[in-house]
């Protein structure tokens, strides 16, 4: 099995919206555009969300507007309403990522919405962008497991699946909005919505919160799952899930492919060099691995006393 792999970097959208300090747009116009030279499939630039909900990415538009488009990458923005599909259309986004939470008390938290009310929403997002040159996905926060519910019901999953795939929409991303997911139970979930719903592009998003991020990556390709959404540096968190941290990180998830010989598409030393300028863009040290150890094929010169 060696099947390709397609990465979405969210950085921009899950890293930054939670991040302790406002990040000038031109910096985040210059960041994305330094991503956009590592052969990503996508890139998540930012949410078309409210500015108080979500303060950090009130510059969407600008931003939107300001980057260059490499013509092979889709540029992808959050959203979580019908306003936000018109203001993300007013700037020619490639593809919607409509937001919504398997588990109620996370969409109320995160959205004023149950999973019912986002559902009836999204009917009317995809009216709203009829007509526009525009890709749509429903991303499913907390699909495996909510911060005040516990365990989210895998039928509860599967037929908001059915329901997102009866609007016509062509693309779901389970999320493990806070890193509760173990592998097999990833392996389940996709493996059955992959065999359910052959058509769909399905894309998982996991976190690393708890360390199983990688593991639950290699779980669901291993089920024949293709698109990940990663996060540079292993950037982000959701600001209405307690506990939340950060995605898995794009450069790990690259390299571990890398040495398992399987084609991601990504420049890996082009990352890692985006990477290195995270630190001082957003005031602090990233969880990511591989910029730390060196990629797997580094060598040290042997001591002195055994050479
Ligand atoms: N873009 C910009 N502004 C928006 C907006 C959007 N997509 N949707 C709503 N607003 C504005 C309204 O115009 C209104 O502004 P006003 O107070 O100046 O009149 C205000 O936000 C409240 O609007 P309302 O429709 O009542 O929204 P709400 O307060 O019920 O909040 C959401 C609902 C979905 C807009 C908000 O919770 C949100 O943006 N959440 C995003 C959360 C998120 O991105 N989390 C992390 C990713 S998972
Ligand atoms: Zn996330």
């Amino acid at each position: 099995m060696s099947h390709r792999v397609f990465i979405n970097d969210v950085a921009a959208r899950d890293g930054f919206q939670i991040e302790p300090r406002w990040i000038e747009t031109a910096d985040k116009i210059a960041f994305i555009d330094r991503l956009s030279a590592t052969g990503l499939a996508k890139i998540e630039a930012t949410s078309f969300t409210s500015p108080k909900a979500i303060p950090n990415l009130a510059d969407a538009a600008e931003v939107m507007r300001g980057i260059h488009r490499a013509p092979d990458i889709d540029y992808v923005a959050l959203i979580p309403n019908v306003k936000g599909v018109e203001r993300a259309l007013s700037v020619g986004t490639d593809e919607l990522n409509f937001v919504m939470s398997a588990s109620d008390s996370h969409g109320r938290a995160n959205l004023r919405m149950t999973a019912d009310e986002s559902l009836a929403r999204f009917a009317d997002m995809v009216v709203a962008a009829e007509g526009a040159d525009v890709r749509l996905n429903a991303s499913i926060s907390t699909a495996f497991g909510c911060p005040f519910e516990g365990r989210v019901p895998a039928d509860r999953v599967m037929e908001i699946v059915a329901r997102i795939a009866d609007l016509g929409i062509a693309g779901v991303t389970l999320c493990d909005t806070t890193g509760v997911a173990n592998p097999l139970q990833v392996a389940a979930l996709c493996e059955a919505v992959r065999t359910r719903y052959p058509g769909l592009d399905l894309t998982l998003h996991p976190h690393n919160t708890r360390g199983m991020g990688l593991a639950n990556a290699l779980a669901a390709w291993q089920v024949g799952i293709a698109r990940f959404d990663a996060a540079l540096g292993g950037l982000g968190g959701c600001p209405y899930a307690p506990g939340a941290s950060g995605n898995i990180c794009t450069e790990d998830l690259v390299h571990m492919f890398a040495c398992m010989g399987v084609d991601t598409g990504v420049d890996l030393d082009g990352l890692i060099a985006v990477s290195e300028t995270l630190p001082s863009l957003i005031g602090h040290d990233v969880p990511g691995q591989v910029v730390k150890a060196g990629k797997a094929d580094r060598r040290y010169r042997l001591p002195a006393a055994i050479a």
